[in-house]
């Protein structure tokens, strides 16, 4: 089954945001989790929807991020500030990151490009991002006990260098970013490959996903697909992959190795003319020029 990343999952996983931005709240016995708070200006309808969710906003514990790309943790200062005893919890790399003065400055101005589509969340309320410090550092085989609800730790490189999947083995349950890949075209059942830091860890990261045999997969934007859904999206997207190195390539054979030729050329093809993928144009030329550099350096 495939269901919108929205409202009731069931009876452990709800969305607060919406589904381009889905924060998922797990609820154990002791603990609650939200996993996922991109971007900044989502924070005031985060806070509405975990308040309706836990039945107070204060209630909620802990707030996992899967990677250190902005929409996917540009809310995170913001709930910090409002909801004192929130725990962050990331990879060391992301905390180290959040620290910087220079990360959050650029995240600031990526997030500006969007306000205006966001007015009717943020109000007059102050969102932007400021650096802050992480209290969980999550790596590899840690285990959360949230009560009855367990969260499993797994680095899963190869989107970003800190990316991280989480994983509940009591529900079958996994979130993973955009290290299982993303949904692409007007139905969404094509599949974007989202290497960009390595090519040969996104593959084996897909493998480590795939070796858990989700029944549930919360995707970092869009959709939960359950049983056969979930199993047949992750097989596709690592299959999706190599099909995708294999274009980039041949738009660099085109271009005779001149990387901002082939992006140019294949960000006007794949992005302009097909008109189906739905990702901020800016956001989608920066990954491709990084998976393009990527793949241009293997064939060197
Ligand atoms: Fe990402």
């Amino acid at each position: 089954m495939k269901q919108l990343a929205t409202g009731r999952i069931n009876d452990h996983i709800h969305v607060a945001g919406n589904p381009y931005y889905p924060g998922y709240v797990m609820r154990g016995r002791e603990k609650s989790l939200m996993i996922e708070a991109g971007m900044n200006l989502m924070g005031p309808l985060y806070m509405k929807d975990v308040s309706t969710i836990l039945g107070d906003s204060q209630k909620l514990d802990f707030l996992f991020v899967t990677h250190s790309h902005y929409d996917h943790l540009g809310a995170a200062p913001y709930l910090k500030r409002m909801i004192p005893g929130l725990g962050l919890g990331a990879h060391e790399r992301v905390s180290a990151l959040m620290r910087k003065d220079s990360v959050i400055a650029m995240m600031n101005r990526l997030s500006d490009v969007q306000r205006g589509f966001f007015k009717d969340i943020t109000a007059d309320e102050d969102v932007t991002i400021t650096t802050m410090e992480t209290e969980h550092i999550l790596k590899d085989g840690d285990e959360i006990d949230l009560g009855g609800l367990t969260c499993h730790v797994y680095e899963v490189p190869g989107h970003t260098k800190d990316s991280l999947a989480f994983y509940f083995p009591e529900i079958r349950t996994i979130f993973a970013g955009e290290a299982a890949g993303l949904p692409e075209g007007k139905e969404g059942n094509g599949i974007q490959a989202c290497f960009l830091t390595s090519y040969d860890d996104y593959l084996a990261s897909l493998e480590k996903i795939i070796s858990l045999q989700p029944q549930y997969l919360c995707l970092g934007h869009g959709c939960v697909l359950t049983d056969d859904d979930a199993a047949d999206f992750i097989r596709s997207s690592l299959a999706a992959t190599p099909a995708f190195r294999t274009l980039i390539e041949s738009y660099l054979d085109q271009a005779n190795s001149d990387i901002e030729q082939a992006t140019l050329t294949m960000v006007r093809k794949e992005y302009d003319e097909r008109g189906v993928i739905k990702q901020e144009r800016n956001a989608y030329l920066t990954n491709l020029s990084a998976q393009i550099r990527l793949v241009a350096g293997m064939k060197s």
